[in-house]
């Protein structure tokens, strides 16, 4: 099975980011507890990425496998809560042969993150 990848943007900063004083920033934050999350699922990797270019929709995650749908989903914050749900959908999305997962399995907190869905490439 092909191996499921969550890449996170680890230079978005939601509105008010600077005045509250952080020294990291809200994608660096949300990277670490999606790469703590995904440390028990063997089927998942983490990456980081700077800027998924949906910069205005902070924090922002895209979740893709070879030969499956790709997603971007964002609007997250950058909390265990949302890493868990990201994981969460992931495993299930890593389940699934073409990457589509059924609405009724998705966790509560990945509703209304989804941004965008990319068709695989067709094999050359
Ligand atoms: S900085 Fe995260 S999408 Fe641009």
């Amino acid at each position: 099975m092909a191996t499921t990848w969550i890449t996170i943007c680890d230079t978005c900063k939601q509105d008010g980011w600077d005045a509250r004083g952080m020294d990291q920033t809200d994608g660096e934050v949300l990277a670490a507890a999606v790469e703590t999350a995904a440390k028990a699922s063997p089927g998942l990797r983490t990456r980081r990425h700077s800027c998924l270019m949906g910069c205005s929709g902070a924090c922002n995650v895209t979740i893709q496998a070879r030969g499956k749908l790709a997603y971007t989903l964002g609007r997250f914050d950058p909390n265990a809560e949302a890493a868990a749900a990201i994981v969460d959908y992931a495993e299930k999305y890593a389940e699934s042969d073409s990457g589509q997962v059924p609405y009724r399995t998705w966790p509560e907190a990945i509703k209304g993150h989804f941004v965008t869905r990319h068709p695989p490439l067709p094999e050359e």
